[in-house]
């Protein structure tokens, strides 16, 4: 599936964006969304939220969890009874930009493969523009949901969405509208307890009523106070790596499923009440679904394809600032070339050629030298003195050093600029001391 700027213009000039509400049916067709009917009191309603962009673990230390591929094997394991309503509530991406938009689309593509009944959109997938939204919807053919925000005095996205007897309603913290608006000028953000209270005659009339909230649980509680016949909210915006207890807000259960899909969240949906239960971690005992691993390289062999890391903005350098190669400072330091040459830093671009990931401009940042900047890392073949972590991605651009170095001293490194790499999800286990042993030189 593609959903390129062209379609969206299309889609524009044909009148379709702006246009009316998509309406959607219960979702139908395969998948476990489909699982029920509206008969069914007893639910299992799955959820997740704020991918992020992690489409799966990069592999940089082990083990790590989450991950499409495992999610899948996960969700294709469950058992028909009771139906299982799967929800995602938003924050697929978090940046603009064409990588976004590929993972999106790879995104949609899970999302419908995989039987989601809705998607909740966050403030972060709002830069990928409401025209583009609307497009991937359509294509998806999962429920974008989103019932405050509003185009004119109608809703830009879709209110509400059904499976199994459950009524899902999407809404986004107040909190969050002005990074709305600054993305989307033409949309504007209603509160979310106007929203529900509009909605609230038909809501009342149906089943049980899910809220996916994309918000923290503080904007959350005045909703479950006011609205204290919803089912249960979903949240978002939490800075734990997600929660593994409910918080009870007029009897209304709150939880959170965190950060990046490394858990699926559950609850069990039964007339008497709901019950929360423990989150299933995606660890490596799920294994890798075929299909998704797929959908995976589809993605993946798209951003090489378009040759995106050619594109990365990068700034301009000071004329002396420019980088040299590491094999330009062996003549005069050979025995800390050597040493250099013998560390995990000597390969960390190899690395990513065995992982197929050495022209995603995810990955190569940090395991190459100055791809920021203008005469910094290119390709293996263009700039092979500046694949890996080379001396220059730690010491800084050393071109007019080794030219005089009387005249050009270099820079002192300090913890920090390990830390620029050593971050908490790539090197969870850094720890100066120990680290810097290993290289030292
Ligand atoms: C924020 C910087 C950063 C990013 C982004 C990053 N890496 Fe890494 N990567 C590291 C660091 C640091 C290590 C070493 C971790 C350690 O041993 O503590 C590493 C290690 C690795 C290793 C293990 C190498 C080995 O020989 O064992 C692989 C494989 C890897 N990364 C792949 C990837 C892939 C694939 C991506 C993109 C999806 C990626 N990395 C993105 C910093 C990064
Ligand atoms: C530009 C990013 C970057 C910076 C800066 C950086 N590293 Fe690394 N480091 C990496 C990557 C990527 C790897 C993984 C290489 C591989 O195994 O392929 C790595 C691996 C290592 C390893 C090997 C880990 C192991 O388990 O064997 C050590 C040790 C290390 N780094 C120490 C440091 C120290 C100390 C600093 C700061 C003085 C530092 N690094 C700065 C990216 C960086
Ligand atoms: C033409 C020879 C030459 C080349 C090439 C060279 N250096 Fe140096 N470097 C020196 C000399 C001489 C010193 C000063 C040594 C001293 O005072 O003990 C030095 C010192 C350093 C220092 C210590 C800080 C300082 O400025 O005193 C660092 C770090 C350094 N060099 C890194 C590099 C890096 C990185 C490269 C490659 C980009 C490089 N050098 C290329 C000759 C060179
Ligand atoms: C992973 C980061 C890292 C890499 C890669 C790295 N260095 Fe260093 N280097 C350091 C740190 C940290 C120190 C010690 C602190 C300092 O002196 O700035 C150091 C010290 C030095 C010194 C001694 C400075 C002094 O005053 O004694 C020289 C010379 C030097 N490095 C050159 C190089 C050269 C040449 C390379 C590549 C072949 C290289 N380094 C690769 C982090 C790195």
């Amino acid at each position: 599936m593609s959903v390129s700027p062209a379609t969206v213009a299309c889609l524009a000039a044909a009148g379709l964006i702006g246009a009316a509400t998509l309406g959607f049916a219960p979702s139908g067709g395969s998948g476990a969304a489909s699982r029920g009917s509206a008969e069914h009191h007893h639910i299992l309603l799955l959820y997740t939220g704020e991918q992020r962009g992690h489409l799966e673990p990069c592999g940089c230390t082990q083990p790590q969890i989450g991950g499409l591929p495992r999610r899948a094997s996960f969700l294709a394991s469950l058992s028909h009874d009771p139906p299982s309503v799967i929800v995602d509530d938003g924050d697929m991406v978090e940046d603009p930009g064409r990588q976004s938009q590929l993972k999106a689309e790879m995104l949609a593509s899970f999302y419908r493969g995989s039987g989601y009944a809705a998607v909740n959109v966050g403030e972060q997938d709002f830069q990928l523009g409401f025209g583009y939204l609307r497009a991937l919807q359509a294509e998806a053919k999962v429920p974008f949901l989103c019932a405050n925000v509003r185009l004119g005095d109608r809703p830009a996205l879709a209110e509400t969405a059904s499976a199994a007897g459950v009524t899902l309603v999407g809404l986004v913290a107040s909190s969050l509208a002005s990074d709305i608006r600054r993305w989307n000028r033409m949309l504007a953000v209603e509160a979310p307890e106007t929203s529900l209270a509009r909605l609230e005659p038909v809501l009342r009339r149906a089943g049980p009523v899910v809220l996916l909230f994309h918000g923290g649980p503080a904007e959350a509680r005045p909703l479950a106070r006011r609205f204290p016949w919803l089912a249960a909210i979903v949240t978002a915006h939490e800075a734990d790596d997600y929660r593994p207890e409910p918080i009870f807000e007029a009897g209304v259960p709150m939880v959170n499923a965190g950060r990046w899909g490394k858990v699926v969240g559950r609850l069990d949906v039964e007339p008497a009440g709901v019950r929360s239960m423990s989150p299933v971690t995606l660890g490596p005992e799920w294994p890798d679904a075929p299909s998704v691993r797929t959908l995976l390289s589809r993605y993946l062999a798209r951003v090489n394809a378009e040759a995106l890391l050619d594109q990365v903005p990068r700034l301009p350098d000071a004329d002396d600032q420019l980088f040299a190669g590491s094999a330009a400072c062996r003549s005069c330091h050979e025995t800390t070339f050597e040493t250099w040459q013998h560390s995990a830093h000597a390969h960390a671009y190899h690395a990513l050629v065995t992982a197929g990931h050495d022209r995603d401009p995810d990955c190569v940042t940090c395991h190459v030298v100055g791809l920021c900047s203008q005469s910094g890392f290119r390709s293996l073949s263009g700039t092979p003195n500046l694949t890996d972590v080379g001396c220059e991605s730690c010491h800084g651009a050393g071109a007019s050093h080794a030219r005089s170095p009387a005249a050009h001293s270099m820079p002192h490194v300090e913890e920090s600029t390990c830390r620029r790499c050593h971050v908490a999800e790539q090197s969870p286990h850094f720890d100066f001391a120990p680290y810097w042993a290993k290289i030292r030189h």
